[in-house]
C-alpha cells in the first residue's frame, strides 16, 4: 500500500467517485445519523473546505490500484502554524487490518514541519477514537454536536427580547466600518471558551484580520452572516454570532463562534444575537432547514444558550492530539 498526494482540483471522475465511496460507506458506519452525503456535496465540500484552517492537503491510500482510505489534512497558520489537522478515514469493509496505522506513519514526514497533530470530530467510543488512542493519541477534548431542524422547533423560543442598554444589528459579509474595530474585540472573547487541552488557539482577531477573513469566505463562495449586540453607552460590539452557509450545502447553516465580552455577561446577550440570527436568517434565506454547531461538553452554559432556542444534541465526539515525534516512535511516551 502506498500513499500519494491528491489533488482534488484535478482528479479524475473515477478516482473521486471511488473517494465518495469510501467517505459514504465511512459515515454509514461512524455517523449513522447524518444525511448520508451526496458525490456533489461532498466533492464542492473537499473544494471549499471551512475557512480559518489554512490550506487542506488531500492524501489517499490505494491498494490494488484503488482507494482504500482517505485523509484530510489542514495546515493552518499564524498561532496554529506548529499544528497539522488531521483526519484519516480506511473504508469500513478494510478496517482492522493496519491500514489506517501504516497511513499515519506514512503521513507524519509528509507534514511540512508541523510537530503536532490534533484530529477533530472524532465520534465518542467510535473506532475512531479506538484507533487513536491505540497508536498513541490522547483525549484532549470532549465535543457536543447540535443541531436545530427549522421545521420543528418552536419559533416562538427565538422572541428574546434585548436586554435594557444594548441593542442588536446585523450584516452580511462585511462588518461596518464604525464596528470594525470593536468588533474585532468582541470574536477575541471567543478564546475564553474552554477547549480542553488542544493546542489549536483561536485566530487573535484585528481589524485588518477581520477583513481578510471576510475576503477569503467571499472567495470561497460561503454567505457569511453576523448578529452583534452593541452597548448604547460606548457604542462598542460586545457581543457576536456568527453563521455560514457554504455553497455545496446552501440549505445548512454552519453556526460557529458566539462570544460575550466579559464585562457584559449574564445579561443574555449570547441567547439573545443567536435568537436574532435564526430569526434573520430564516426570514431571509426561507430554504435553510437546518443550523448545526459544535461546543465543548463542558460549556454547559453555550449548550443551555442552544437548547433554549431549538438545538438538541445529536452527538458527542472527541479531539485527539500528540506530538510527531511520539507518534513516529509509535506513541511509546
Ligand atoms: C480510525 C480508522 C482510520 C482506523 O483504521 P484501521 O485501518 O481499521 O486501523 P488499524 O487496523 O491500523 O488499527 C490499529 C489498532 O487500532 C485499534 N482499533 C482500530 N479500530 C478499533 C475498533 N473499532 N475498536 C477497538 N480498537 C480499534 C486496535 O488496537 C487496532 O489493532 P488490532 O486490529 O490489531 O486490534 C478507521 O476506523 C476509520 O476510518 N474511522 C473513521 C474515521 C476516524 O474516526 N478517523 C480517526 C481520526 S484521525
Amino acid at each position: 500500500m502506498g500513499i500519494e498526494l491528491f489533488d482534488i482540483e484535478d482528479a479524475a471522475e473515477g478516482d473521486l467517485r471511488s473517494v465518495h465511496g469510501v467517505m459514504l460507506a465511512a459515515q454509514a458506519v461512524d455517523r449513522p445519523d447524518e444525511v448520508p452525503v451526496t458525490f456533489e456535496a461532498l466533492v464542492g465540500s473537499m473544494r471549499t473546505p471551512p475557512a480559518g484552517f489554512g490550506p487542506r492537503r488531500y492524501w489517499v491510500a490505494r491498494r490494488d490500484g484503488g482507494i482504500v482510505a482517505v485523509a484530510f489534512v489542514n495546515l493552518p497558520d499564524a498561532e496554529n502554524s506548529h499544528l497539522a489537522l488531521v483526519t484519516i478515514t480506511v473504508h469500513p469493509d478494510l478496517r482492522r487490518n493496519g491500514i489506517g496505522t501504516a497511513f499515519l506513519r506514512d503521513l507524519l514526514p509528509r507534514l511540512e514541519g508541523r510537530t503536532v497533530v490534533e484530529g477533530w470530530e472524532i465520534t465518542s467510543g467510535g473506532a475512531g477514537e479506538h484507533w487513536a488512542t491505540s497508536v498513541g493519541f490522547r483525549v484532549v477534548n470532549t465535543m457536543v454536536l447540535q443541531l436545530l431542524p427549522v421545521a420543528e422547533v418552536d419559533r416562538t423560543t427565538w422572541d428574546v427580547p434585548v436586554p435594557a442598554g444594548y441593542r442588536v444589528e446585523d450584516w452580511a459579509g462585511a462588518a461596518p466600518d464604525a464596528m470594525l474595530e470593536s468588533f474585532a474585540r468582541a470574536r477575541n472573547a471567543l478564546r475564553d471558551a474552554p477547549f480542553g487541552e488542544i493546542d489549536f488557539q483561536a485566530p487573535l482577531w484585528t481589524a485588518d484580520r477581520v477583513r481578510e477573513a471576510e475576503a477569503d469566505l467571499r472567495a470561497r463562495g460561503v454567505e457569511q452572516r453576523v448578529a452583534v449586540a452593541v452597548h448604547e453607552e460606548s457604542g462598542d460590539v460586545v457581543g457576536v454570532t456568527e453563521v455560514e452557509v457554504r455553497p455545496h450545502r446552501p440549505h445548512w447553516a454552519s453556526q460557529r463562534e458566539t462570544s460575550v465580552l466579559h464585562a457584559h455577561r449574564g445579561h443574555g446577550l449570547g441567547r439573545c444575537v443567536k435568537a436574532h440570527m435564526a430569526r434573520r436568517l430564516t426570514a431571509d434565506r426561507p430554504d435553510i432547514d437546518r443550523f448545526y454547531t459544535t461546543t465543548s461538553a463542558d460549556n454547559t452554559h453555550m449548550i443551555r444558550v442552544n437548547e433554549a432556542i431549538g438545538y438538541r444534541t445529536v452527538r458527542t465526539q472527541v479531539s485527539v492530539k500528540q506530538d510527531v515525534v511520539v507518534l513516529t516512535l509509535g506513541g511509546t511516551q
